[in-house]
């Protein structure tokens, strides 16, 4: 693969050797000195037109641990606010010589279209609700750590699916590897006909927590409603929150969300910090994820993975 845009692409094969060199990499985040020498001279632009924390951040960290160099580039404080287009602020990135995109975008499909109008190597940092491929490698990589296999491995998603790029991209990843999803919300975050994708969908909490091994609660974003919350917080949270009492009565369950958590929301805030919610061990991966994907896709690259 040229560029990571979504997983629609990536076989399950593609994946487990993004997850077998992000282990590699995940071991160098264990050691004293936490870089290794892979993408010296790489230079990696990462792109972001819409606010992130953990993405933003483990990218450049990735990067970094790589010795590639990077810039930083904000949509607050650009040229883009004087009216800049996206190819134009993207051409003029790559006239810096930048070798690789790392871009997130308000819009569906922004990354597709600038890997078709510039050289560079593409990677989708999320791009409105289409797509946010390596949040799902991420997190396939950290079920790993708790899994003996995929097959038969049944997660439950609980949420607003329809505004989610996590939650489309975890069913790629997902199914790909053979695992079974359940998607669980009101009806109206939830789209039509998304059985389509080869999930179960129901609208009762309880239904799903007990068919899965693993449940992935999403964020309810409050930024892309258009015509106000339906239902609101405090009856999302009765209805699809998940509480210790939930915990308790399911004691392997294990709880994971990609951040950043409206705690009392989609979990009880008591649910953030259990022992069995795993969500800062995604974040870590996170790191280890984006280094296998910048040195998997890097121009040029020769030497092994975690020299
Ligand atoms: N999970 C995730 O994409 O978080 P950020 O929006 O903070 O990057």
């Amino acid at each position: 693969h040229r560029h990571l845009l979504d997983l629609s692409d990536y076989s399950a094969g593609d994946i487990r050797l993004i997850l077998d060199t992000a282990r590699e990499f995940r071991s160098v985040l264990d050691r004293p000195i936490k870089k290794v020498p892979t993408l010296q001279g790489t230079t990696v632009a990462n792109m972001f037109f819409e606010p992130s924390t953990r993405t933003k951040l483990s990218f450049g960290l990735a990067a970094g641990r790589l010795s590639a160099e990077t810039i930083s580039f904000s949509k607050s404080g650009s040229s883009v606010k004087k009216g800049e287009t996206l190819r134009d602020t993207a051409e003029n990135i790559l006239a810096m010589k930048c070798d690789m995109v790392v871009i997130r975008h308000s819009s569906p499909g922004a990354p597709h279209y600038l890997s078709r109008v510039t050289d560079a190597v593409l990677v989708n940092a999320g791009d409105g609700a289409h797509a946010h491929p390596t949040q799902a490698l991420l997190d396939v990589l950290t079920m790993s750590e708790h899994i003996d296999t995929f097959d038969g491995l049944h997660v439950s998603i609980i949420g607003d699916i329809t505004h989610s790029r996590v939650a489309r991209s975890n069913i790629q990843a997902l199914r790909t590897l053979g695992a079974e999803v359940t998607l669980c919300g009101p009806r109206t975050m939830i789209p039509p006909q998304i059985e389509h994708l080869g999930v179960h969908v129901t609208h009762h909490l309880d239904e799903a927590l007990d068919r899965s091994d693993i449940v992935m609660a999403l964020r309810i974003q409050l930024e892309r409603q258009d015509e106000g919350l339906f239902p609101s917080l405090r009856e999302y949270h009765d209805r699809f929150g998940i509480t210790t009492e939930h915990m308790e009565a399911h004691p392997d369950l294990l709880v994971m969300h990609p951040g950043p958590v409206n705690r009392g929301v989609e979990l009880a805030h008591d649910v953030v910090d259990h022992e069995r919610a795993i969500i800062l061990s995604q974040v870590t991966n996170g790191v280890a994820v984006r280094m296998a994907v910048l040195y998997l896709l890097a121009p040029g690259r020769q030497t092994d993975a975690a020299e």
